[in-house]
């Protein structure tokens, strides 16, 4: 399931977010590639100073949002990293690492992007993920994000002009496996649609039952 989410980041957040690109140092993007991903990637991440203190604005949006929180059940977060894709950079098609952080070890479930600038002011620069039905393509508005499955290959088109800025980063997820998932995610907003327009219901509360029990047969605390 690939999920897109519109105004993830408040118009605050995203100008703070943006302020800081503007005055942040950059380092080689390779440096937090796998050694297969790194041969096709270019571009610069933000240096780990900086990112640190910009962790907090995505991680706390993400974790605020009520869509995310039910697709993706997350468990833990790697630190997020800030792209800068110039004019001519890119990233081929590569699967991310599964298991990221040497000795704090988090399995990458789930990956998203957060756009950080307005999709006219750069050409090119799409996440294109390859799906069972064939290649989709993302370029969203900035404080918009994608969020997909770790496992799919994906990449990020190259930059024709401009200069694109994202947000990119993993979740591990209570549950492992991305069908049940979104088996979740369905139950879960069928759940509260029935509870919005009828209250809590008979059936309501066996949808419910229902929820909690596959979750408890399939959560990884
Ligand atoms: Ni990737």
């Amino acid at each position: 399931m690939i999920l897109c989410i519109a105004d993830l980041l408040s118009p605050e957040a995203l100008a703070e977010i943006r302020r800081a690109l503007d005055a942040a140092a950059y380092v080689d993007g390779r440096e937090t590639a796998g050694w297969h991903a790194r041969l096709v990637k270019r571009n610069r991440q933000m240096d780990a100073r900086m990112s640190a203190v910009l962790q907090s604005p995505v991680l706390d949006a993400l974790r605020r949002n009520e869509v995310f929180r039910a697709a993706v059940l997350p468990r833990r977060f790697r630190p997020v990293l800030f792209s800068r894709y110039e004019t001519g950079m890119a990233y081929g098609a590569h699967v991310d690492d599964a298991v990221m952080g040497g000795d704090d070890p988090v399995r990458s479930d789930v990956s998203f992007t957060l756009f950080l600038c307005p999709p006219e002011s750069y050409a090119g620069g799409e996440l294109v993920i390859e799906t069972t039905a064939g290649e989709q393509a993302f370029k969203l508005d900035a404080g918009a994000a994608v969020v997909y499955p770790s496992t799919t290959l994906h990449r990020v088109d190259p930059v024709r002009s401009g200069v694109r800025e994202a947000a990119v980063g993993w979740a591990q997820s209570l549950v492992r496996n991305a069908e049940q998932r979104e088996l979740l995610f369905e139950l879960d907003t069928t759940r509260r649609a029935l509870f919005r327009q009828q209250g809590k219901t008979a059936e309501f509360d066996r949808l419910a039952k229902v929820y909690a029990n596959l979750l408890r047969m399939w959560a990884e605390p």
